[in-house]
C-alpha cells in the first residue's frame, strides 16, 4: 500500500491510500465522537486502530484518556507526524501514547485477555466501502470476538463506518449485551451526508 498526503487548493490537507480518498482534515467530527463515546462509557485505557490524522487520538487524550495504543499500518503516516508533515507531533511524545505499525488485527490478537476499556476502529470507511479488501476480515465475526476478549467485561467496542451497516448491527448485536448507534451529520464539499459511530457494550 502507498499512502500519500496532498495540501488541496482549499488549504485542506487529504490524505490517501492506493490513490483513494481516505479522510481529509476539514470534516473530523466523526473521528472526535469515536473516542467520545467510549470516554463518555468511562475509558481511559483505548486501543486504536488507524491513527490517520491523529483527531481520534487527540480526543482520547484531551477527554483524559490515561493510555492509548495506536496500530497503524503505514509507516509513513507515523513517520509524517513524528517530522511534522501532519499536525500531531505532540500526540506521539505523549507519554500515554503508545504506536504500533502493524495491523490492528494482529496487534488486537496479541493482546491478553481483558486488557483494555475500549477499542476504536477507524481503519477502512465501514463493511460496504472497504478502501483496502484486506480489512474486510476487521468486520468479521471472528475478530469481533477477538475483540471482545481483550476487552474487559464492562468494555467497549467502537467503530466508524461510512454507512449504517445493517450485517455488521446484527453481527455486534449477537456479541455485546447492548449496541447504540449515533448518526453523526456530517457536510462534505457542501453536501450533507451522514456517518456512523457503533458502540457496543
Ligand atoms: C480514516 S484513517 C483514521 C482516521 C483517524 N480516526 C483520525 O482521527 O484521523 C484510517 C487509518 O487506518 C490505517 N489502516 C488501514 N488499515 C489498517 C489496519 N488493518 N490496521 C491498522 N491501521 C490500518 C490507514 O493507514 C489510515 O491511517
Amino acid at each position: 500500500m502507498t499512502a500519500h498526503l496532498r495540501r488541496r487548493e482549499d488549504g485542506a490537507l487529504e490524505l490517501r491510500v492506493n490513490g483513494v480518498f481516505v479522510m481529509d482534515d476539514v470534516e473530523t467530527s466523526s473521528e472526535r465522537v469515536l473516542a467520545e463515546v467510549v470516554l463518555d462509557a468511562g475509558a481511559r485505557e483505548v486501543l486504536v486502530g488507524g491513527l490517520g490524522l491523529g483527531h481520534t487520538l487527540r480526543a482520547l487524550l484531551d477527554g483524559g484518556a490515561t493510555g492509548v495504543l495506536v496500530a497503524e499500518i503505514e509507516p509513513e503516516i507515523v513517520t509524517w507526524m513524528r517530522t511534522g508533515r501532519i499536525r500531531g507531533r505532540e500526540l506521539l511524545d505523549d507519554p500515554r501514547t503508545e504506536i504500533v505499525v502493524g495491523d490492528v488485527r494482529d496487534v488486537v490478537e496479541a493482546q491478553p485477555p481483558a486488557r483494555w476499556d475500549a477499542i476504536c476502529l477507524d481503519v477502512d470507511n465501514g463493511p460496504d466501502f472497504l478502501v483496502h479488501e484486506h480489512n474486510a476480515d476487521i468486520y468479521s465475526d471472528d475478530f469481533l470476538g477477538a475483540c471482545r476478549t481483550a476487552l474487559r467485561p464492562d468494555g467497549a467496542l467502537a467503530i466508524w463506518s461510512m454507512n449504517r451497516p445493517a450485517g455488521l448491527l446484527d453481527a455486534l448485536r449477537e456479541r455485546f449485551d447492548r449496541v447504540d448507534e449515533h448518526p453523526v451529520p456530517v457536510r462534505l464539499q457542501d453536501r450533507p451526508e451522514t456517518y456512523w459511530v457503533l458502540l457496543a457494550r
